[in-house]
């Protein structure tokens, strides 16, 4: 028997650039796998639009079961607007991340030495921060309703869910990653204009903070975050923030990196119950689908943080650096400037392993 260790891989590359990208994100990892001796046991689930256009829906109906199994789900994108709407073909992705508990959805932003800063006069020095998006609650959950469906007195409720469980488990998740960077965490919410569930969070902090006497913690409302990220990005390091606010401060946070085909996310179980989903920030970009552009680089970096947390560090560190010196060299896609491929991009990254 081989005592390689081995890896479950699910692969959901999904629609539009999803597939193009998460096809480079794996000749990557094989790459690395017959380099480093390790094992990724990969199955393709081909769902979104072309299982919709078979079956009349975008995953089977017992597609959480069929991902339960696995260490891991690295996942392209999703999303097809022109076919199907966006609520039903992502509904799956927030099943995913609610159903399998990945509250921690950990977004990395940083602007790597070789590119062009679109903030003025900031360089890589100034942005170097990550986004802890509170993933399995929030303004996310599927709890709301509709009466007078179409009539001019219709109304709508959709109303988010803040647990003290929840805020308290992310929070905690912040400073302890924190601590192994530079000891600094904000905490973005809205509490001057939500008193109830921000006020929560406003809380929670205060209680928490003497557990963690060496990192410094300060406030934001998600109106002055917004700015600061682009007035003065240096002075963030680690950002807790719920669903919402994590998701808008994740694109800023992605552009003022280089751009959205940069940017790599995880959806993290931490107590490993269940699996966790890797995926870029960035969508099915159905304006750039099919062209053979799309940077691959997101999908790449998400990889690693996957093997992150398969506790393959090296191959991880491996990539990231692959990554940083084939930037450095100045090869660049389109959306960086430049005239690259897709495909070459996967490439260079591999010779610079
Ligand atoms: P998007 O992130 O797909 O694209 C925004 C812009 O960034 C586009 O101009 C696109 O060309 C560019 N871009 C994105 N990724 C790129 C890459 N790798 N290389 C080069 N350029 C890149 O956002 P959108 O246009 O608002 O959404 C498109 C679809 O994706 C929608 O259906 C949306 O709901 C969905 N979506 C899915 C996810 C996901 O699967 N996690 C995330 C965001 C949006
Ligand atoms: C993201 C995306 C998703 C989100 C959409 C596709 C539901 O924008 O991963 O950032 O809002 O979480
Ligand atoms: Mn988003």
């Amino acid at each position: 028997m081989s005592d390689t260790p081995t890896h479950k891989v699910a692969l959901y590359p999904g629609d539009g650039i999803g597939p193009e990208v998460t096809t480079q994100a794996v000749r990557v990892l094989e790459t690395l796998e017959t380099r480093l001796g390790f094992h990724l046991e990969k199955t393709t689930f081909d769902w979104g639009v072309n299982h919709w256009n078979e079956h009349g829906k975008v995953v089977p109906d017992d597609f959480l079961n069929l991902l339960r199994p696995f260490d891991a789900i690295l996942l392209g994108a999703v999303g097809w607007p022109e076919g199907i709407p966006d609520h039903i073909t992502l509904a799956p992705l927030v099943q995913i991340r609610q159903r399998f508990d990945q509250y921690a959805c950990v977004r990395p932003s940083r602007l790597y030495p070789g590119l062009n800063p679109i903030l003025s006069g900031k360089g890589p020095r100034d942005i170097d921060l990550v986004v802890i998006r509170e993933n399995s609650e929030g303004e996310y959950v599927d709890n709301g309703g509709r009466m007078r469906r179409g009539q001019p007195d219709e109304i709508t409720v959709q109303t988010a869910i803040h647990t003290r469980r929840g805020v308290e488990r992310i929070l905690r998740f912040g400073f302890a990653l924190a601590r192994t960077r530079r000891s600094r965490l904000t905490m973005v919410t809205k509490s001057n204009a939500q008193r109830y569930a921000y006020v929560l969070w406003d809380e929670i902090l205060e209680e928490l903070a003497p557990d963690f006497p060496d990192v410094a913690t300060n406030r934001q409302h998600c109106d002055a975050a917004v700015m600061n990220f682009v007035r003065n990005p240096a002075q963030f390091d680690v950002v807790v923030a719920s669903n919402l606010f994590g998701d808008l401060l994740t694109d800023l946070g992605g552009i003022i990196g280089g751009g959205l085909g940069l940017a790599p996310s995880t959806n993290t179980n931490p107590e490993r119950r269940f699996p966790s989903m890797f995926e870029p920030v960035h969508g099915s970009a159905p304006d750039i689908a099919g062209q053979g552009i799309a940077n691959p680089i997101a999908a790449i970096l998400s990889a690693a943080l996957m093997l992150d947390h398969l506790r393959l560090s090296e191959a991880a560190s491996q990539i990231r650096d692959a990554v940083e010196r084939t930037l450095a060299a100045g090869h660049k896609t389109l959306d960086l400037g430049g005239t690259m491929s897709t495909v070459d991009m996967g490439s260079r990254v591999i010779e610079h392993l």
